[in-house]
């Protein structure tokens, strides 16, 4: 019989190209199931930079920690696995450092975001509307807000705003206005299927309705998970933990997260030149960071045939500058 893969990780072979360049530390801040950390230590070990690497792999799902613990068993050495919010990535790499008495120099960086196919395919975890199980959708299982909360709680107007800014969704107010009076009429929703059927009648059936049971599950799985906030900080603290000449890969699954990364990387490439027209021949300062990827990357037609997921993903990476300042 053939064994499913808890994750099958995406545009493995460009991140491990742009990230394995030399021995040093690296932080997979979305470890999953391991996929891309077993790509990166096995490129390191074959370069010999393995021996005097660390790679410190974040998960807040305990579920993917022991998955990926016995996918990285050979490297067990070389790893160490954290429990924890990437949003936290600074101070968790600096603990880790602390503990293996390491300077907490960052060499490259990955964020492969969003939720593993795993996740999705566990039912009871209830982050899809083809499967029936509790509108749960916390990555981390001891978190307090779930999906159920949310739709069971929040005003109509609120269920309105969060369909339409998370999800992107049109029919985001007669939408919210079904599910009040669903619940007024039948009490509250706490299964996938219950929601998932709710938007199929509000929907009268149609192609139409795949598109918006996708964007209100995305939408509720955002703000379970505050995933665009936490998104703002980990990038943050990830430039900050790298050193010189590190690298951050970032990959992205829809267009509420590619446009933070796109927009924050932007900025802080921005050399300063001072007022239009003084025609400076240094700036008065330099970017942060340089793009690697000037536009993001998208996986291959041979890789999105043997992996649907792919078919969305965006790669976007970038390089820490040193400073310059005198
Ligand atoms: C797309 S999967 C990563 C798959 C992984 N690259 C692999 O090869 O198996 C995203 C993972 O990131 C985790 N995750 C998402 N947001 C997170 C956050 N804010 N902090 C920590 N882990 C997070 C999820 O629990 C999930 O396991």
């Amino acid at each position: 019989m053939v064994q499913e893969r808890y994750h099958e990780p995406v545009l493995v072979t460009e991140v491990v190209a742009f990230l394995a360049r030399k021995p040093g530390i690296y932080v997979d801040g979305t470890l999953g199931g391991g996929g891309h950390s077993l790509a990166l230590l096995q490129a390191l070990d074959a370069s010999g930079y393995a021996e005097q690497s660390l790679l410190i792999g974040i998960d807040q799902d305990y579920a993917a920690l022991c998955e990926a613990t016995g996918t990285l068993h050979a490297y067990a050495a070389h790893t160490a696995v954290v429990k924890g919010n990437f949003q936290d990535i600074d101070a968790l790499v600096k603990r880790v450092c602390r503990e293996k008495r390491l300077e907490p120099r960052v060499a490259g960086i990955l964020l492969d975001l969003g939720v593993s196919s795993f996740q999705i395919d566990t039912a009871e975890r209830g982050f899809s509307y083809l499967r029936d199980g509790s509108l749960d959708m916390r990555m981390n299982s001891d978190g307090e807000l779930t999906a159920a909360d949310i739709i069971n709680t929040y005003e109509e107007q609120d269920l309105a705003w969060l369909f339409w800014r998370y999800g992107e969704e049109p029919r985001s107010r007669s939408l919210a206005k079904a599910i009040v009076a669903y619940r007024h009429n039948h009490g509250a929703i706490n299964r996938t299927v219950e929601l998932a059927n709710l938007i199929r009648n509000h929907a009268h059936g149609g192609e139409k309705v795949i598109k918006t049971l996708s964007r209100v599950f995305q939408a509720l799985r955002i703000e379970v998970n505050s995933e665009l906030d936490v998104l703002r900080q980990a990038l943050d603290g990830a430039l900050r933990c790298l050193d010189a000449h590190g690298r951050l890969a970032v990959i992205s699954y829809h267009s509420l997260e590619d446009r933070i990364v796109k927009t924050l990387f932007a900025e802080k490439a921005k050399s300063d030149w001072g007022p239009k027209g003084v025609g400076l021949r240094e700036p008065l300062t330099y970017g942060d960071i340089a793009l690697i990827t000037r536009k993001p990357l998208s996986a291959t037609p041979q890789e999105i045939a043997l992996n649907s997921r792919a078919r969305s993903a965006k790669l976007r990476v970038i390089e820490k500058m040193p400073s310059r300042s005198l």
